[in-house]
């Protein structure tokens, strides 16, 4: 019997006892590939596939650690990105976020496979600590506004770790033939009620479903903003954890992911549509008003993050300082860039990208 206040170390393993290719399943898993394949396409269209990568990125690193009510700014962080220094605890904690990400998507190129280890270290990254695997009993879920424990997870460290290989197992090895969105939708509700770590489970599991989208090619780069569609509907997040203890609902998890995945893949090519229809524009008008300065890779460069300084011109081998210097202000009076002081430094605002990601 489930109990929510005992620990859970009787947690099924996978693949659920379920029918996990039903009918309603295997439509909307069409419909969310579908989607999904069509903002693949486009990304790898984009003369330098680089390009968005950080912007959107960012995004997910923001909407993910909002779950968590690590709330900024886009503002706040597009400027921290630039900065590096003299940031605030929820700036770095988004930024703790995306280093994560790019360490969990170098670990998976190393491996080839998505394993437990790969998931200790992007935990590790998010919460800059080496707790690793949960050793000691007492992690709950509590319902944050009557404090009622909602779920207590596994609490004895070699049954943690057998739930992991077994999820280890479940997503690396396809003998199954279950498309692999439907297994990322699985995946992801049995990590989350494995709940390894102490803190950051969460985080680390939505990072899990973009690096397994990688792997399994169904992406280039990590770049879906899944965080947004999981905001949109928190409660039913929250809900359907509870109710998949109480009544075995897969299915109804199965769908809340691939519906997810549908609607965030549009919205992401949406945003990656008008980011490179802004990169076009940029490029026309710098060639039209300042050809002399123009180059494609200027251009790119600017829209690599939404702010900008002088270094990245001259680390990206555009010009020297005085004249990267001389470049910026030329495209400040086209109106594209917007200089900002911070302290002692001067950060360029790319005005049409943050007009874009402003109402991403
Ligand atoms: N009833 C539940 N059973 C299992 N997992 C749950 C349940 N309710 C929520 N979760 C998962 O637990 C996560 C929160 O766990 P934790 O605090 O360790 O992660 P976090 O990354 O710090 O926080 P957050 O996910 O809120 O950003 C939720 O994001 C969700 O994925
Ligand atoms: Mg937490």
């Amino acid at each position: 019997m489930f109990d929510p206040k005992t620990a859970f170390n009787e947690l099924p393993k996978l693949p659920p006892a379920v029918d996990l290719e039903s009918k309603v399943i295997l439509k909307a898993d069409a419909r969310a590939g579908a989607a999904l394949a069509e903002l693949k396409g486009f990304s790898e269209l984009l003369p330098d596939k680089q390009l968005l990568i950080d912007s959107i990125v960012l995004q997910e690193a923001k909407g993910s650690s909002e779950i968590e009510n690590i709330v900024t700014t886009n503002d706040e962080l597009f400027k921290g990105l630039a900065m590096e220094e003299n940031q605030s605890p929820q700036v770095k904690e988004v930024l703790n976020y995306r280093r994560a990400l790019w360490e969990g998507v170098r670990l998976l190129e190393e491996m080839g496979l998505l394993t437990t280890n790969i998931m200790v270290k992007i935990q590790e990254q998010i919460e800059h600590n080496r707790a690793g695997i949960r050793k000691l009993p007492g992690t709950n879920l509590k319902n944050e506004s009557t404090g009622e424990i909602i779920y207590t997870p596994p609490d004895n460290e070699s049954i943690i770790r057998d739930l992991l290989a077994n999820l280890e197992q479940f997503l690396n090895v396809d003998d199954d033939g279950l498309s692999p969105l439907i297994k990322m939708a699985a995946a992801h509700f049995q990590f989350e009620s494995i709940h390894p770590f102490y803190n950051g489970n969460g985080r680390t599991g939505r990072i899990i479903n973009v690096l397994y989208l990688t792997m399994k090619g169904l992406l280039d780069s990590p770049i879906l903003y899944m965080s947004k569609g999981i905001i949109r509907r928190k409660s039913d997040y929250y809900r359907l954890f509870r109710e998949l203890r109480k009544n075995n609902n897969w299915e109804e998890c199965i769908l809340y992911v691939l519906s997810i995945v549908e609607e965030t893949s549009k919205g992401t090519l949406a945003l990656v549509r008008q980011i490179s229809e802004s990169i076009e524009n940029t490029a026309e008008l710098l060639k039209k008003k300042s050809p002399k300065i123009y180059t494609r890779e200027l251009v790119e460069i600017i829209f690599k993050k939404p702010y900008i300084r002088i270094n990245d011109l001259v680390a990206g081998k555009i010009a020297s300082r005085n004249i990267a210097s001389n470049y910026l202000k030329r495209i400040v009076t086209l109106k594209v860039l917007k200089p900002v002081k911070i302290g002692r430094d001067v950060l360029y605002e790319n005005i049409p990208l943050k007009n874009v990601l402003k109402n991403a």
